[in-house]
Order: structure tokens, then C-alpha cells, then sequence
């Protein structure tokens, strides 16, 4: 998140019972580095007082566009001029409307039609609003010029009712602001589809063949290609992550749902990535009550799952595809069998004999080795850093294809 250090960001609150929760949202954006300048509305202002926003922002809280004390009206238009992004959280129907129309009755809406920079909403209301058709059409005015409006959370709401109008989680309105300020969008236009986390391979109804993939590695690059612009998608085995933000995401369970999710999104795809661990074997037949326990010498037969990835390279078309190997020693050596025998462009390699890389961990070293004999062995780095160089790579190598013979 270091981007958000040094940023100048206007957090406008309206009157919803959420604004307790942009209170959250303010501390993690001033611990991030952000100097922010919080608007309240006048009906926000019945929720949480300023001086909760002021002691935290060190900021004064800017209320009313004709505070005698200060020059507003001319604060105005230097803050919309100053600030790199403007948030709205929470914003309510009424203000969605009032943005949608341009109307601008206090310092938050005269704001809005201010500023040039990059605008996030973050709606938040009772689920029966939310899906109004006067909300749809005002959050889809917004989101046509340009603007970015989340989508709120589903569950339990204010009014005790079951619905879609929560305001959404801080990460996700962190991952979303961040790509909003990401400055580099070279992957505009791409389609990438990214594999994650293991599979799981029952062996009767409450167990399964799985291994260690915590779905991180996967994960990161789908956040680093939405972060540079592009679309994604996510099919993932099961594991605790949230999905980002933005990215399609297709749930998964057994190397065969896998692959099925996999074929059916690769016609659209420009770059395919296989982070996931996938089962190599599942048992030959799944039993159809749980195996009895205390069998001595119990055998279990097994069969080789669909190479999904040798399945991909041979289906491609133009698409540029990417493996990953995990190795436990002469990893160049046995990463570059694996990028042959599987006809792929990229191979990114990683010892998971090491600790505090490959597996669980929130770091990763790698080696790319690419189809036209080049070998890069990166250092050991965040696996978000280790998501964006893969990236680099990616679209160096496929500027240079023309020119390149495969080896
Ligand atoms: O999820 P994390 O905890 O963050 O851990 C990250 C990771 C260690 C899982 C990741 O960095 C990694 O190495 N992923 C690939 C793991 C793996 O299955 O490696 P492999 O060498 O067995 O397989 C090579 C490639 O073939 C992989 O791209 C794999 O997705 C693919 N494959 C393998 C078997 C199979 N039946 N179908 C496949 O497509």
C-alpha cells in the first residue's frame, strides 16, 4: 500500500449509520501515510460529530461551504484542484442522486463537480434502496462517467433485513483506491486468466488428497493485473482469501472442475496463469460413505488428473501462458523439463524446499525461465512484487516474440 503514502485524499461522509465505519476507513488511510481532509455532510454530522474525524485526520473537518471562519467556498476549489482522489464513504442514495445530477448544495457535492481527480463511492443503504431503479440508473450515470461506485456487501443491514447495501470491508475499499491511483495501466485491454490455491480430491464424502497452497501466489497476480488495468479472471480451489475486488471469480473445488473452468474462460484470455497447486493425483474411485477407520494397510488407488496446463498450452491460440514449477532441488533444470514437456511460454520456478518462501509464505523467490532459453532468477520478495515482475516480463517478452526464434 506504499502508494498511498504522500496522497492527498478528500474523504466526504454522508448521513448513514455506516459513517461510524468511515471513521475505520480514515485511521487505516492515515496510517498508510495519506494526508486526508475529511467532508461532512450536514446529516452525517447526526451519526459521528467531526471532532472524531478531526483528531484522527489532524485535520480541521470541513462542514459548511459558508463557515465565516474560514474561506470556503475558495478552500473548495483549491482542495479539488490539490487532492489525487476524492472518496465517498458512505455515500447514500441521496447523494448517488445528487452526484448523478449535478447538484451541488453544500461543501461534499460542490466538491464533486470541482474536482478532476479520480472519484470512489462507496455505497451504503438499506438493500430495498439499493436496488431501486432510480439508484440503478443514478449508479449507472456515475459509473458511465467514469467515476467508480463499489458495489455494497450482502448480509445483515441496519434495518435488521437481509439484503445488498452493507458497506463493504476497509481492504476492499483500500485495494479499490489504490487502483484507482495506480499509475501504470500497461495491461489495459488484457484479458488474463490466473489459476490459484490447490485442489482437493475426495476420497469419500468427508475427506480429501490436498496440499499446502494457501492460494496467496494466485492471488497476487490477479491484484497486480486489475492494479495495471486489466480484466481478470480468478478460478480458484478453496482457500481463506477473499477474492479481489473486480476480478471474476470462479470457486473451484477437484482438478476437473478446474480444468472445465479453465477451457471455458481461455477462448477469451490474451494471458493465462497457472499459479494453482494442482492435485497430480485423485483417487480412482471416490467412496460413497466415509471409509471406515482402524484398516490396517488400507490401500488407496490413485489416477493422474488432467494436465491442465499442457491441455491449455496445446488450446492457446494466441494467448501467452505461464506456468509455475515447484521444485524442491535442481529447480532450473527440472523447471525447464516441465516448460518443454508442457509447450508453455513462461515458466516461473520456486524452491518450496525453502522456508519462508513458496507455500503459505508471504514472500516468494523465483526463476523465469522463458521458451527462448532465458533464465532471470529474481530475489526473494512480497508476492504482490513477485506478481508485478512476472508482468514485466510477460509483456517484454511478448514485445520481443516477433523477433525472437523458440529454442
Ligand atoms: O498458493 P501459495 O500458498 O501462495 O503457494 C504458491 C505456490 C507454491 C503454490 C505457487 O508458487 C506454485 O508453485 N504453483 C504451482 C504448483 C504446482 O502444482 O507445481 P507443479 O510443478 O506440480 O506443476 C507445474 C504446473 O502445471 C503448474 O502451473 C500447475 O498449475 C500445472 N498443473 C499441474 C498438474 C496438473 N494436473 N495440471 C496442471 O495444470
Amino acid at each position: 500500500m506504499g502508494l498511498l503514502a504522500g496522497k492527498e485524499i478528500i474523504l466526504g461522509v454522508t448521513g448513514s449509520i455506516a459513517a461510524y465505519k468511515a471513521v475505520y476507513l480514515l485511521r487505516e488511510l492515515t496510517q498508510l501515510g495519506a494526508g486526508v481532509t475529511v467532508v461532512l455532510t450536514e446529516h452525517a454530522q447526526r451519526f459521528v460529530g467531526p471532532l472524531t474525524f478531526r483528531s484522527l485526520s489532524g485535520r480541521p473537518v470541513l462542514t459548511d461551504l459558508f463557515d465565516p471562519q474560514t474561506d470556503a467556498a475558495v478552500e473548495h476549489v483549491e482542495l479539488a484542484t490539490r487532492c489525487h482522489a476524492l472518496v465517498v464513504a458512505p455515500a447514500t442514495a441521496n447523494l448517488l442522486a445528487k452526484a448523478a445530477h449535478g447538484i451541488a448544495d453544500d461543501f461534499l457535492t460542490t466538491l464533486l463537480l470541482a474536482t478532476r481527480a479520480p472519484v470512489l463511492m462507496v455505497p451504503a443503504m438499506d438493500g430495498g434502496m439499493w436496488d431501486h431503479p432510480a439508484v440503478r440508473d443514478n449508479v449507472a450515470t456515475l459509473r458511465a462517467r467514469g467515476l467508480t461506485v463499489l458495489e455494497p456487501d450482502a448480509g445483515e443491514l441496519a434495518s435488521g433485513l437481509v439484503g445488498k447495501g452493507r458497506f463493504p470491508e476497509t481492504d476492499v475499499i483500500l485495494e479499490a483506491l489504490h487502483r484507482l491511483l495506480s499509475p501504470v495501466k500497461d495491461l489495459a485491454g488484457e484479458r488474463v486468466l490466473i489459476t490459484a490455491g490447490p485442489t482437493r480430491e475426495p476420497l469419500d464424502p468427508v475427506r480429501y488428497l490436498s496440499n499446502r497452497s494457501s492460494g496467496k501466489m494466485g492471488t497476487a497476480l490477479a491484484l497486480a493485473a486489475l492494479r495495471r488495468g486489466a480484466e481478470v479472471v480468478l478460478v480458484s480451489g478453496p482457500t481463506r482469501l477473499a477474492p479481489p475486488g473486480g476480478a471474476v471469480f470462479v470457486p473451484v473445488e477437484t482438478a476437473e472442475e478446474m480444468r472445465e473452468a479453465v477451457l471455458q474462460h481461455l477462448p477469451f484470455a490474451t494471458i493465462v496463469i497457472k499459479a494453482a497447486a494442482v492435485s497430480d493425483y485423485r483417487p480412482r474411485e471416490m467412496a460413497a460413505v466415509k471409509i471406515k477407520s482402524k484398516q490396517e494397510g488400507l490401500t488407496l488407488q490413485l489416477t493422474a488428473t488432467p494436465d491442465i496446463l499442457k491441455e491449455v498450452a496445446a488450446r492457446k491460440g494466441k494467448a501467452f501462458v505461464v506456468g509455475f514449477a515447484a521444485e524442491t532441488h535442481d529447480v532450473p533444470r527440472h523447471a525447464r523439463e516441465k516448460l518443454e514437456a508442457k509447450g508453455i511460454d513462461l515458466m516461473v520456478a520456486n524452491d518450496v524446499s525453502q522456508k519462508g518462501i513458496g507455500f503459505e509464505a508471504d514472500d516468494n523467490q523465483v526463476t523465469l525461465l522463458d521458451r527462448w532459453g532465458d533464465v532471470i532468477e529474481l530475489p526473494k520478495m512480497p508476492k504482490l512484487q513477485v506478481a508485478s515482475a512476472v508482468f514485466d516480463r510477460i509483456l517484454s517478452l511478448r514485445a520481443a516474440r516477433p523477433a525472437k526464434v523458440p529454442r
